[in-house]
């Protein structure tokens, strides 16, 4: 069976290079007993401390954002290219609080996906309904999200460097107990893969990961894992300390 799947979204809870290098090797070490597969995803200042940290490792390293454009004029964006010449493999987009803070569109995730793609990145793509309603209407707004970031994608959007991560933004930075429901999570991940089969085509829409996130730690996390029928979690607050994030590593056995 394929080692879970386990993304540390760092945001800017790890501000230092002091303190990231410390995670890293830490990391590293402890990894070597690990049952899963780790993206680490610091801000873009740090992503050379955590490339270097992790080199010769199994730790890949990953940018939170990147720029739509591919280059020019475009003060204060970091593009994909910049990305990969500071060590990163792996980039996460339309994650809400980009959409949220920076207000990236639907128009600037696809073109950010191209983007990655075409630098050879894996992107991890964000999606998540604001809020729940009975009548189901979040369904649509994940179908909205997935078709606008992949359909008619061509050969620029490449659905093998493609990880869906779910992540309801009702549920992010809360704690365990406020985390999406497994029996929930399982039903939205079958509504996922049918979308990505639709768009894709089901022979690679199917096989597409996808992640959790939203309020994980070690106590849901096995629960999650196993009921929700993913392949892993995408961690941003227990991701940022070193024994908070190996213990839900310890923990993602299926
Ligand atoms: P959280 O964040 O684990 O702190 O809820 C998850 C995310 O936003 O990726």
């Amino acid at each position: 069976m394929k080692k879970p799947l386990v993304v540390a979204n760092w945001k800017m809870y790890v501000e230092k290079p002091e303190t990231a290098k410390k995670f890293a090797l830490s990391l590293k070490r402890k990894l070597r007993t690990a049952s899963a597969d780790v993206v680490l995803a610091p801000s873009s200042t740090l992503l050379p401390t955590v490339s270097l940290a992790t080199k010769g490792s199994s730790v890949r390293v990953a940018g939170q954002t990147l720029s739509a454009y591919t280059d020019g004029p475009h003060t204060g964006d970091v593009s994909a290219t910049m990305l990969k010449a500071a060590g990163a493999t792996w980039v996460i987009v339309g994650h809400s609080e980009r959409r949220r803070d920076a207000h990236e569109s639907q128009e600037a995730v696809r073109a950010q996906i191209e983007s990655a793609h075409e630098a050879g990145l894996v992107v991890v793509l964000c999606v998540g309904e604001t809020e729940r309603d009975p009548a189901g209407a979040h369904f649509s707004v994940i179908a909205g999200q997935l078709v606008s970031a992949l359909a008619n994608g061509g050969t620029k959007i490449l659905a093998k460097k493609i990880v869906v991560a779910y992540e309801p933004v009702w549920a992010i930075g809360k704690n365990a107990a406020e985390a999406v429901h497994p029996a929930d999570l399982r039903e939205m991940v079958i509504f996922i893969r049918k979308n990505l089969a639709d768009i894709l085509g089901r022979s690679v829409g199917v096989k597409i990961p996808i992640l959790y996130g939203g309020s994980v730690d070690a106590s849901n996390a096995t629960e999650l894992l196993k009921e929700g029928d993913i392949a892993g979690f995408l961690v941003g607050r227990a991701s940022a300390d070193i024994d908070s994030f190996t213990e839900i590593l310890r923990v993602c056995k299926k």
